[in-house]
């Protein structure tokens, strides 16, 4: 494998690396010179309990390969914790991957709001929390790279998954304004909709499938999208079991109705299949791209 993406002058925050997708990242970023903080409070995978070896094992690992790393036991929640733990270790923080999750799967009617909380909590709130702290120092060097972990049950639904398919998306909401936001002082920002058989997938997975979806496969795609060398922003990939693909926004070309007259239910009754026919589609890369149908449309008529 090339080494040629290096990370020797990176200090690299892993949330929840203290095993499965996470751990992968970490040894994998120390592989290519980067100083690592293994964050991960060490619960269980429903978010109950802390366990200080999870993380501890891993820096273990790392050192063990000649590697640099520190173990960070806080919360997500606890973001600003966890950067200070990258300044007091190594000075700085280039690098933030947003890894660390939790489930608590439960059909829609039988959702607690505990359930609820937790998962947004976990997720939504942590990976606020530790980007919020990071910004002002990305901004600041005029340099950063920032990933969320979304899910393609985010993406797609996924029965039960009602409150983990809102966290997810809801990164990508982030990642989206975040890339915009952080663009003029070099911080780019992506999301990864992974695939891996961990403990979360335990159990979900066809075993002999689960073997072959080795968290190892998820992280070259994150240690890229973290390096100097990748340039892209904004972007969404679907990746695990060796293979990667970006995905984007596709929107049919729609119908534009005479917005003076006025138009009936029935009028969008009768258009409906054209409403969804997405032959000729288009695919907004932008609020201005979004916009410009229905601009066109005004136009047209006004
Ligand atoms: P995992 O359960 O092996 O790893 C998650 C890690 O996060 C655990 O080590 C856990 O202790 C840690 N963690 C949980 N709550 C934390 C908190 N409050 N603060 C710090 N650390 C905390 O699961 P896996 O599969 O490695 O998941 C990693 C990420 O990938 C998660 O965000 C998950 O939602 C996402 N994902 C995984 C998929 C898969 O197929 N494995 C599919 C889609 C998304």
């Amino acid at each position: 494998m090339s080494q040629s993406v290096r990370f020797e002058d990176k200090v690299v925050i892993v949330t929840g690396a203290g095993g499965g997708l996470g751990r992968a990242h970490a040894l994998l970023f120390a592989r290519h010179g980067a100083r690592v903080v293994v964050n991960d409070l060490g619960g269980s995978a429903q978010g109950e309990g802390a366990n200080a070896s999870a993380a501890d094992r891993v820096v273990a690992e790392i050192r063990a390969a000649g590697g640099v790393a520190v173990a960070n036991h806080d919360s997500v929640t606890d973001g600003d914790k966890i950067v200070q733990n990258a300044l007091d270790a190594f000075g700085r923080v280039d690098v933030v991957v947003n890894n660390a999750g939790i489930l608590r799967d439960k059909s829609f009617h039988k959702m607690e709001d505990s359930d609820w909380d937790l998962v947004y909590r976990v997720h939504v709130e942590g990976a606020y929390k530790v980007t919020r702290a990071a910004w002002p120092h990305l901004r600041e060097q005029n340099y950063g790279r920032v990933i969320f972990t979304a899910s393609t049950s985010g993406i797609y639904g996924n029965f039960g998954q009602s409150n983990y398919g809102m966290a997810k998306l809801g990164l990508y909401g982030l990642t989206r304004t975040l890339a915009l936001e952080g663009r003029k002082n070099n911080i780019l920002v992506n999301a990864i909709a992974p695939t891996g058989g961990t403990r979360m997938t335990e159990g979900l997975i066809p075993p002999h499938v689960f073997e072959q979806l080795k968290p190892e496969l998820v992280s070259p795609l994150v240690v890229f999208l973290s390096s100097e060398q990748c340039q892209d922003t904004s972007g969404l990939y679907e990746v695990g079991g060796g293979w990667m693909g970006k995905v984007r926004w596709e929107r049919s070309l729609g119908v534009g109705f005479d917005p003076r007259e006025g138009f009936a239910v029935e009028d969008v009754a009768a258009n409906w299949a054209q409403i969804g026919n997405f032959e000729n589609a288009v695919h907004p890369a932008d609020n201005i791209e979004a916009l410009q149908q229905m601009m066109l449309n005004l136009q047209k008529y006004v």
